[in-house]
């Protein structure tokens, strides 16, 4: 699948090295140029100079950056991904990492909604750590890949790209479960920083529904 990875850091250079070694066809884009070249020259990908032209080449769009710079990328991004699905894998935490930004309501993934209402969105991987996401094999077990979204086709691919990385996808509701889903990343992460662990937790439901697992 050709695919645009927008953020090189850690989600970006995890995931979508995961991507590239599970042969889809993954090109870079962010703000630094030079540093979008080399992190997709060091991952087998390809880079592009800004995200519009990335998504205009790609299939699916991964956005994989800082809530905060919502506005920001998106404000490029609507033509090129008109009718296209695009993965929110942010997370809206608030700048001082003491919550989530959205917590009046809402999720992250309903305003990237808003700000490509031409695009089919999901929302997914934001509640698996970067470290996870470089290395799915991380604890001996399938992880779960735990996603959202309204569009029946969009959840086939996001499915589909899962999977073809290692990872279980389960359907956990329409896109207004992202709330859910960026309230289980924010209770991991606090987790991690109240106890000091290692950023490798993960989510596996057992006895998901197989409607939710079928894709
Ligand atoms: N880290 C994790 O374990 C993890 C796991 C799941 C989800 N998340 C979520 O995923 C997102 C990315 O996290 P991260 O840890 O990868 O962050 P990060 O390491 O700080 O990387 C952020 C990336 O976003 C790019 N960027 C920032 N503003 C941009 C803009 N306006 N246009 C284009 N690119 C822009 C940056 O590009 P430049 O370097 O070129 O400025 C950088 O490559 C966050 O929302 C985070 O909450 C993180």
């Amino acid at each position: 699948m050709k695919i645009a990875v927008i953020g090189t850091g850690n989600v970006g250079k995890s995931l979508g090295g995961s991507l590239v070694r599970a042969g889809h066809d993954v090109t870079f884009a962010a703000q630094d140029a030079e540093k979008t070249r080399e992190v997709a020259a060091e991952l087998g990908a390809s880079a592009a100079d800004t995200p519009a032209e990335a998504a205009t080449a790609a299939d699916v769009v991964v956005l994989a950056v800082p809530y905060v710079a919502a506005e920001d990328v998106t404000s490029g991004l609507a033509d090129s991904t008109a009718g296209k699905i695009v993965i929110d894998a942010t997370n809206p935490l608030k700048a001082d990492f003491s919550g989530l930004a959205t917590e009046g309501g809402g999720s992250g993934a309903e305003t990237f909604a808003r700000l490509l209402p031409q695009a089919h969105l999901a929302k997914a991987f934001n509640t698996i750590f970067a470290a996870v996401q470089a290395d799915p094999d991380t604890h001996g077990t399938t992880v779960d890949a735990l996603y959202a979204t309204d569009d029946e086709h969009t959840a086939d691919v996001v499915a589909e790209l899962a999977a073809s990385i290692g990872f279980r996808p389960v359907r956990v509701g329409p896109l207004s479960a992202a709330r859910e889903l960026e309230i289980m990343a924010w209770l991991n992460m606090r987790m991690q920083m109240l106890m000091g662990g290692d950023w490798r937790t993960s989510f596996v439901l057992v006895g998901a529904p197989g409607a939710a697992t079928e894709g």
